[in-house]
Order: C-alpha cells, then structure tokens, then sequence
C-alpha cells in the first residue's frame, strides 16, 4: 500500500519509521508546511508544501497527524481523491468536523480510521483478553484514569490551545480514555460530569474533567482526565467483573488479575510486569513503545482496507464517538444535567 503522510512533526516521524518496518507499505509522498521537516522523514519520498499538489501524488491511504483543527481538510481531500485515511487522534477539534470526517468517508466509500493506539499498549491487551477470556465473569463497572504534570510536557503549544487542540484533558491523554471506556462498556450513550479550568485559566483548555459514562445496560465506567496529576505521567484501566477484576497501568507498565469462584470465594492474584518494556523506554525512551504500537496499528489499517473484520484499530465512529463524549462532558458541566447521547449513524 503506498502511503503518504501529512505533518512530519514529533509523531509524523515516529508513523514514517513505523511505515518502514511493513513489507507492504511504502512512503511516497510527505506534506508538511515545514518542507525541510517533512524532508527529514521522507528518506527520498517526494515532498510537499501544498496540499493540493500533495494529494495529486500517485498513492492508496494518507496518514494525518497535523494538529488537531486540520485534519478534515486533509481527510476530506484525501477520501475526494479515494485515498484511505489513518487519523491521529483526537480525529478533529469540534464535533461537527468529525462528523463531516465520517460522512465524507462514507460517501467515498473509504476507511476511516483513528490512531487510538492504546488498544495496541500490553497492559490494555492483558485487559481485554482477560474480559473476553471471561476470567472476571459478567462486567460490572470501569475505571479509568490518565494525567500528567501539565503545560510543560508539551513541546508545541497547540497542544493546550482549544481553537487548534479541540480542548485540554480531555482532548489529549482524555481522548484516549473515552475511546478505552468505549472499547470496555461497547457503546456509552449516558454521561454526566464536572471539568474546570481552575489551575492553568486556560480559556475552553479544561486542565481536569471528572465523569461517568454508562453504556446501553446501565454499566457504567468513572473517568478521571488531569494535567495536574503533580506525581508525572500515568494512565490506568480497571475493568471489575461479578467475580474478579483487571488492572493495566503506566507507567511503568503492569497488570494485576483477581480471579474468584463467586464473589465471596477466595482472590486468585496474578501480577504481570514488564521489565524488557521499562529497560527500552530507559535507554530509548517512550517513543520507543509508542512506534510499536504505530506499527501495529498500520498492519491493522491495512487489514481493515482489505475487508478484514476483528482488527483493534479504532474507525471513524469510535473516533467520532469519543469527540461526543468530551463534548457531553463540557455540556455537563454547563447545564448540570446528564446528556444523552443519540445512537450512532
Ligand atoms: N497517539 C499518540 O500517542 C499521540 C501522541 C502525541 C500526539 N498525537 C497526535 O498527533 C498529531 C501530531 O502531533 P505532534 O506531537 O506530532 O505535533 P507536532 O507539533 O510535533 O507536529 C505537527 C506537524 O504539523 C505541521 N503542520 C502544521 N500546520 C500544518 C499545515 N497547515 N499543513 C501541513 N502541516 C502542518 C508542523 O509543521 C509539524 O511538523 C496530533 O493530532 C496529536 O494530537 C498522538
């Protein structure tokens, strides 16, 4: 599949290197208004500084991964041309503008997909094989929790910047979490919640947003996105079952299975750590775990292209769905009501 890349920024590299490590992909074009970045991840592709010119290249799928409030334009002009589209998360910066995204995919009759690559993360597979494998018996409820120390951690400062990042929390390390409860609960179609912007006054950049989704069956999953968890990074899931649960968490990475009988029967324990994964970050840092799953992801794309069910890569909807969500949230917060959410077209 020959793929062209828009935005050949911090993780624009990291989905180029990714795209190398295919036997049946290829790099044919890089688009970046920065011409001599997207020429440091193009080893000899041709690139673009327009996107016009760019799409008029010769290739099959996009990968997008340019601040937030532009990846419509470059996804809408790809489906136009029949390219397949891989969109890094969050997919856009408004509701409206993944909606149009997954409309237009339709009408073109092309992928869309969302680079939600924490399904990929170990810790989140030992989750989910733990739930589908039935060891914690019937979903009861949810857990999710992600933050970070803040402003400092980002390297450009769209990232906090609502008109380009689509919000704060809740639209970086959140957007993972909402896709993650949905990927746990199935479908969440209820949400209540509370987000402030009391630590940095960032306006429309909510620093935290606490909430609860429910899903179709009343199931329901807490959520917690912060960027003033003061202690530094960290991201955990915790699925409880009518007899057992499982925790994935980083980092560092680790997870925690409680199997029982019945509810009132002995706790079977098994920890699982990581210390290859701790001893690579070290010497290479994060990065290093993240390309991993960007290569896992691109497999899948191109699995999804090919017609083939049961892949993890999250699709349009799951994209869009997870923009809902957050805006729910905000919607929330405002009236102080819980916000139904409709059923997706
Ligand atoms: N999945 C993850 O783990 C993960 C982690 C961080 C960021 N992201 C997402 O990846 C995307 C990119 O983030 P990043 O950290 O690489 O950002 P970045 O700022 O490092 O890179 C963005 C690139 O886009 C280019 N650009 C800006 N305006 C452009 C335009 N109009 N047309 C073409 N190119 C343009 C910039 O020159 C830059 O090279 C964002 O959507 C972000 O939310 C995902």
């Amino acid at each position: 599949m020959r793929f062209g890349l828009v935005g050949a920024g911090k993780i624009g590299a990291l989905r180029a290197t990714a795209l190398k490590a295919q036997s049946n992909a290829e790099l044919v074009a890089v688009f970046d208004v920065n011409k001599d970045a997207a020429a440091r991840v193009a080893a000899g592709a041709p690139v673009f500084d327009n996107l016009e010119a760019f799409l008029a290249a010769p290739m099959d799928a996009v990968i997008i991964s340019t601040p937030p409030h532009l990846h419509e334009e470059a996804s809408v002009g790809a489906f136009e041309r029949g390219l397949h589209v891989l969109c890094e998360k969050p997919m856009a910066s408004t509701v409206e503008a993944g909606r149009r995204m997954v409309e237009a995919a339709r009408k073109h009759d092309r992928v869309l997909a969302v680079g939600f690559n924490f399904r990929y993360y170990p810790f989140v597979k030992f989750v989910r094989e733990a739930v589908d494998a039935g060891k914690i018996g019937r979903v009861d409820h949810v857990r999710l929790f992600g933050g970070h120390d803040g402003l400092h951690n980002f390297s450009a400062d769209w990232q906090y910047k609502m008109p380009h990042s689509g919000g704060g929390a809740m639209m970086d390390i959140g957007i993972h979490l909402s896709d993650l409860a949905r990927y746990f609960l199935g479908e969440i179609t209820r949400v209540s919640g509370v987000m402030s912007e009391n630590v940095y006054k960032l306006p429309g950049s909510e620093d935290n947003a606490m909430a609860i989704f429910v899903n179709p069956d009343g199931v329901a999953a807490t959520y917690h996105a912060t960027w003033t968890e003061w202690d530094g990074y960290g991201i955990a899931v915790e699925v409880y079952g009518e007899r057992g649960m499982v925790r994935g968490s980083y980092a560092p990475m680790k997870n925690l299975l409680i199997e029982k009988d019945s509810p009132t029967g002995a706790a079977r324990r098994t920890v699982k750590r990581y210390p290859e994964i701790m001893l690579r970050e070290k010497l290479k840092s994060w990065t290093s775990t993240a390309l991993i799953t960007f290569e896992e992801e691109v497999r899948d794309f191109i699995a999804m292209v090919e017609g083939k069910a049961g892949v993890a890569l999250a699709d349009g909807r799951a994209g869009l769905r997870s923009l809902e969500v957050a805006a729910a949230v905000r919607e929330s917060t405002a009236s102080g009501r819980t916000i139904d959410l409709p059923p997706l077209r």
